[in-house]
């Protein structure tokens, strides 16, 4: 674990080290592109060589490489999305698509690569540094939040704030007609997203994947709480959660409850896109300092995570083996609030 950043001086540094690749992969994230900032302009402080990586593991496997100079990445920061493009290569799953990835880097001369993407994107990276000897670095960059070893991933509070701002549009609605929304919001394994903005745009059911008792809480909802009080009401369901989405929920409660008037709003992509918040930028800049700072150290095969405002080393494989922490004092305030 370390919590200091340093740049080196050229006496630190291994002469191995000359160049390194740096790439985004899996989903975009608000974010990215100030990490890709902050990785390559530390990089070449250090008088490293930095080549960016186009469209993810695929980009790799057919050698789309740009050199990244300090003015490539000038006005990126308030950009959403990720200038170096980013994809979820189905090749780099098989040993040959790894092995030619491999023979890219070779050619290019590139020593070690910052990752920046989500649990899977670490997965690959972790498999194939045990087959070739290739450092990986990642940090984590998913709006989902749902990394093992870090408080925070790039593009989670961006996203976070898209969602809340469009629920208090739908509550509008909700109000004005009397309805009842279901609103899916993304996150295919992990809750958190749906949870924290349940709790911010005061949500009076919220389903997640890691709690099943949340169903119990919407039938009570619907045939108590509903009645009792303003006749409309927000259900925030996240698009991982058990038996299915909000279209699913949404046949459940009609079914149950024809009286209701129900109306289904999936959020989508929307959530992904857009400027990134303040902290997004600044998290995201510290954790791409913190990569090449963890290079510089002749580390490999961590991610770079933040637990509790402190940059920390977390090893890739627990990294993505270990699930992520859940919180369940929030579903308690929830209940809690929603009397
Ligand atoms: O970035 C993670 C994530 O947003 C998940 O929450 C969601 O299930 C998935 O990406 C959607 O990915 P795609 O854009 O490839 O359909």
């Amino acid at each position: 674990m370390t919590d200091t950043i340093n740049i080196r001086s050229d006496s630190y540094k291994k002469p191995k080290l000359r160049k390194i690749g740096v790439f985004t992969s899996g989903g975009d994230a608000p974010g990215m592109n100030a990490a890709i900032r902050a990785v390559t302009r530390t990089a070449l402080a250090n008088k490293l060589k930095v080549i960016g990586i186009r469209r993810g593991y695929q980009g790799m496997i057919e050698g789309d490489f740009m050199p990244l100079r300090s003015s490539d990445v000038s006005g990126i920061i308030q950009l959403g999305g990720t200038i170096l493009k980013t994809a979820r290569s189905k090749e780099f799953r098989t040993p040959e698509g790894r092995q030619k990835a491999w023979l890219q880097l070779q050619n290019a001369g590139i020593d070690a690569v910052v990752v920046i993407g989500g649990d899977g994107s670490f997965t690959g990276a972790l498999t194939m540094s045990q087959e070739y000897n290739v450092s990986f670095i990642g940090i984590p960059g998913t709006i989902d939040n749902d990394m093992y070893g870090t408080d925070y991933t790039i593009g989670y509070e961006t996203a976070l704030n898209s969602v809340v701002c469009a629920v208090d549009k739908i509550r509008d609605t909700a109000v004005s007609h009397g309805r009842i929304f279901i609103v899916e919001v993304m996150g295919r394994e992990a809750g958190l997203l749906a949870l924290n903005s349940g709790i911010a745009c005061g949500a009076e059911v919220i389903l997640i994947p890691e709690s099943k008792e949340q169903h119990e809480a919407l039938k009570r909802f619907l045939e108590k709480g509903y009645k009792s009080r303003e006749r409309s009401g927000i259900i925030i369901v996240a698009e991982g959660d058990e038996p299915g989405g909000a279209l699913k929920i949404s046949e459940e409660v009609r079914r149950d409850h024809p009286e209701l008037d129900v109306r289904v709003s999936i959020l989508g992509h929307i959530q992904r896109g857009g400027s990134p918040t303040a902290n997004d930028r600044i998290n995201a800049t510290r954790m791409g300092v913190a990569a090449i700072d963890a290079l510089l150290d002749d580390q490999k095969s961590i991610m770079i995570g933040l637990d509790n405002g402190k940059i920390v080393q977390v090893p890739l494989n627990k990294a993505v083996k270990l699930n992520h922490s859940f919180n369940g004092e929030l579903l308690q305030i929830q209940k809690l609030l929603n009397i």
